[in-house]
């Protein structure tokens, strides 16, 4: 009998072509600073460096490869530029994208602890490790009532907590027959749009939301909290989920936990804390007090995916009392049963998110706490932080610019005094430049420029051309 010739690559193939794409990664890494950091393409511009049907037979991978820089790269913006100043970050690291790397290798689908045990003990251990990593309440540990679980985003979070928020305010009959329409959810007006989608999937509808208003520092005021939650009750209305933001996304806000907790715990409110991007920043002991009062809280995120330098998609997300959110979250069909989960004495982490399947992410996190250590994150963290300190003091000693608010760790939001039109020619002659990139907000209704120093590649030359640059742009927008 005749062989059929395999249609898959080869361990020496993949050997040789796995070397080429390190390569190209290497390589790309090497030159990326000389790349416009924002894509300069027009839409519809690479669907049009496309065939219109799919190949019928395999291709040769050099091609394939070759195409990454003929019709990928132009319509790339580049995130990991030590010129991305834009949004959050979304950080990469070598230790970070060889972990997934050799997660995608093992291919492993983690649902169930024995679908590969490693691929959930690894996880436990790792979120154990952040918890004593970054100062965290105790109970947020898998060896006390709570644990951690790793989830693709800080949206799928604060969707989760809220479920779980839902459940224990109706005694888990939400899940039986639905939302009644009584349950409030409250965040500050500065919270991340992810709170709203939560609570539209969740149920509550958007109309019981609340946004309460903020202070001259664009922080929750804790009293229009309490004076919301009273009106909700006197109204008949069930109080179950306030989310409190450690670095809201306009202007890194800090909302006030102790306050916003001491109410949740005295109303018997869930109380999620939202730490997307900040919450790195607790890996420095002299950081920490930004969490005080996270020990009043049921579940806090962070996303290691936008400044601890792991590939999106890594946000850690932990909850105190872990039997509220499998509570909410588990169904266990036949198809998987099985002899582990039966013993209850292992995690199935299938019922901690949306998705039944889940990839091995713990291992690009565990690379990346390896290969810095915690003396290296620190240090990286600390950097960003004081070269965005010294980005603020350069806004405020030149006339022409100001700051919008006093800019806590590494995001300055700052602008020309010259009003929003000059703002928005000065932000898109910077990023049509592709020199840099960076992004606005509104704060007090004005257009306000927001730098945001954490990209791993960045160092202070980068800061300081940043700075340069935003004057040259001033200086030839509006003359001065
Ligand atoms: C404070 C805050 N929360 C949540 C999110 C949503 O993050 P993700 O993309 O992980 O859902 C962001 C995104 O920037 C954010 O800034």
């Amino acid at each position: 009998m005749v062989e059929e010739k395999s249609l898959h690559m080869t361990p020496d193939e993949f050997r040789r072509y796995g070397r080429a794409v390190v390569d190209w990664i290497a390589d790309y890494y090497e030159k990326i600073e000389t790349l416009p950091v924002l894509s300069q393409v027009k839409p519809g511009q690479i669907r049009a460096l496309l065939p219109p049907k799919p190949p019928l037979n395999g291709e040769p991978f050099e091609i394939i490869l070759d195409d990454m820089k003929r019709v990928v790269l132009p319509g790339i913006t580049h995130w990991q530029s030590p010129n991305f100043f834009a949004f959050f970050p979304a950080n990469a690291s070598g230790p970070s994208i060889l972990g997934d790397l050799l997660s995608s290798g093992l291919g492993v689908q983690g649902m169930l602890w024995s679908t590969s045990p490693a691929c959930t003990e690894l996880e436990t251990h790792v979120l154990d490790w952040t918890v004593d990593m970054m100062g965290l309440p105790e109970k947020f540990k898998s060896t006390s009532t709570g644990g951690g679980v790793i989830q693709d985003s800080a949206s799928s979070a604060s969707l989760c907590a809220l479920l779980a928020a839902r459940e224990r305010a109706t005694k888990f009959a939400s899940n039986e027959k639905g939302c009644d329409g009584r349950l409030v959810a409250y965040s500050s007006t500065q919270t991340h749009s992810s709170v709203e989608k939560a609570v539209k999937i969740a149920g509550l509808g958007r109309q019981n939301l609340r946004l309460i208003d903020v202070d001259e520092k664009f922080a929750l005021r804790p009293d229009l909290l309490v004076e919301a939650i009273r009106k909700d009750r006197e109204a008949g209305l069930i109080p179950c989920y306030v989310c409190a933001t450690v670095g809201t996304t306009s202007s890194n806000a800090i909302d006030p936990l102790p306050e916003i907790g001491k109410t949740c715990r005295r109303e018997g409110i869930w109380l999620h804390v939202d730490g997307a991007m900040l919450g790195t920043a607790a890996v420095c002991p002299e950081f920490r007090h930004l969490l005080d009062g996270i020990e009043f809280s049921d579940s806090y995120c962070f996303n290691p995916h936008k400044w601890m330098f792991t590939n999106f998609d890594c946000d850690c997300f932990f909850v105190a009392d872990r039997a509220a959110l499998i509570h909410t979250l588990s169904i266990l069909p036949e198809y998987l049963r099985n002899q582990a989960t039966e013993s209850g004495a292992v995690i199935d982490y299938r019922d901690w998110h949306i998705p039944l399947g889940r990839r091995f992410r713990s291992l690009k996190l565990w690379f990346v706490i390896r290969h810095y250590g915690v003396e290296g994150l620190k240090a990286l963290v600390r950097r960003h932080v004081e070269w965005a300190q010294k980005f603020a003091r350069w806004v405020q000693e030149d006339n022409r610019f100001e700051l919008a608010v006093p800019p806590p760790m590494n995001l300055v939001c700052f602008r020309h005094v010259g009003g929003d039109e000059v703002n928005q020619k000065i932000m898109d002659w910077l990023n049509q430049s592709g020199k840099i990139y960076l992004t606005h907000t509104r704060l007090k209704d004005r257009l306000t420029l927001r730098l945001c120093v954490g990209q791993t590649q960045t160092e202070e030359r980068h800061v300081i051309q940043a700075w340069d640059l935003i004057r040259q742009a001033a200086q030839e927008i509006a003359g001065a």
